[in-house]
């Protein structure tokens, strides 16, 4: 946490007047404009529904390439200021890998101590996968995803590099506080409405033996605390194989931060395509950011081919978790409507342009 920002401390403000909510768009690099620009354009018409005003930021690889800056902290101030954050999506070829990840997304998500990356992988019934032996309801759980600590912090260094003798450390930071208040949150979350009220850890506990050791004790004690709340194990290795042949054995998984970033990109596929993946990281008491998990797709951009209902799917997480439940549902109703009518839904190939794909979303949302 810099000195810039004491988000921590923030309260969540209640829409207690009239003022409207105010919503950061930060559109980002490579086709991240263009599928938050159909998202934008669903939100229009389900304004009535969402008192909503928007505060755009220009982040990402072309200012950083005009300036050098990637989030400088009068920036980060001002999206502290914001109700929600939508996020298009941030990397870019002409930039060494790295500097916008670090210094631009993992930076928000830790200073906004958005701690929880919440990734609903939803199988919306007509959607083609890879895994045509999937019903569509055996696919209906959400991965919570540790989000700000792990081995994202940045611990580590060289000894000796560049030498025979190089050394290389990566940490992985694993504290009480951010375990626990992620495995309460996955607890709490299998106990609302909707949910199947099952918890699965997914670790590597037979070969991380410390970080593995506090995740599953912290999850054994929660159990505890939530008598109504199965749990149940799998070792990541193991989860993988489950994704693709039971994947109705999951219902809300909890998991460390670089395991979680894996196996969404395997949920990604067994809900069709990374093209309609969409995922919050969510502070529950300050500014959460919401983002298609797909990332930028440099060689796709302009061409109009990318499937912006990951997007859309973002704009329905943020209107929810902003208590806009309405509005919400609007655009996850649009979401059906346009995979009902859509023949395939493999990203890049799935026939419709992406304004064609949002326009869909708007005539479903409409009705
Ligand atoms: C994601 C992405 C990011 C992550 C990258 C871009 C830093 O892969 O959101 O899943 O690893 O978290
Ligand atoms: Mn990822």
């Amino acid at each position: 946490m810099s000195a810039a920002v004491a988000t921590e401390t923030r309260p969540r403000r209640l829409a207690l007047d009239d003022r409207p909510y105010r919503i950061g768009v930060i559109p980002g690099d490579g086709t991240g404009p263009e599928v938050v620009g159909e998202a934008l354009k669903v939100l229009d018409v389900v304004r009535d529904d969402a008192p909503v005003e928007l505060e755009h930021f220009d982040l990402g690889a072309d200012r950083y390439l005009r300036t050098g800056e990637t989030l400088p902290d009068e920036e980060l101030v001002r999206l502290a200021g914001c109700d929600a954050i939508l996020l298009g999506a941030v990397g870019d070829p002409r930039v060494p890998p790295g500097i916008l990840e670090r210094d631009l997304l993992l930076r928000i998500r830790f200073e906004l101590d958005q701690y929880v990356n919440l990734r609903p992988i939803v199988r919306y019934p007509g959607v083609k996968t890879l895994l045509p032996h999937h019903a569509d309801a055996d696919v209906d759980m959400v991965v919570v995803r540790e989000n700000s600590e792990g081995l994202y912090t940045g611990g580590g260094g060289f000894h000796r590099k560049g030498t025979p003798h190089e050394v290389a450390v990566q940490e992985s930071i694993n504290t009480r506080h951010g375990v626990e208040r992620l495995v309460w949150y996955a607890f709490d979350l299998a106990m609302r409405p909707g949910r199947r009220r099952k918890v699965t850890l997914v670790h590597k506990t037979n070969v991380l033996t410390y970080a593995g050791d506090l995740y599953q004790r912290v999850v054994d004690e929660m159990a505890a605390a939530f008598p109504d709340v199965e749990t149940d194990y799998a070792h990541v290795d193991a989860a993988c194989l489950y994704l693709i042949e039971d994947p109705a054995r999951f219902d809300v998984i909890v998991t460390d931060n670089m395991f979680g970033d894996i196996i969404t990109d395997l949920g990604a596929v067994i809900q069709g395509g990374l093209g309609i993946a969409a995922g919050g990281n969510i502070n529950p008491q300050g500014i959460s950011m919401f983002e298609p998990i797909g990332g930028t797709a440099p060689a796709e951009t302009g061409r109009e081919t990318i499937n912006p209902l990951a997007a859309i799917g973002a704009l329905a997480l943020l209107l929810h978790e902003l208590g806009l439940a309405a509005a919400a549902d609007r655009v996850d109703r649009g979401v059906r409507f346009a995979v009902g009518k859509m023949a395939s839904m493999r990203a890049g190939e799935m026939g419709f342009s992406t304004p064609e794909v949002g326009d869909l979303v708007i005539e479903g949302a409409s009705s």
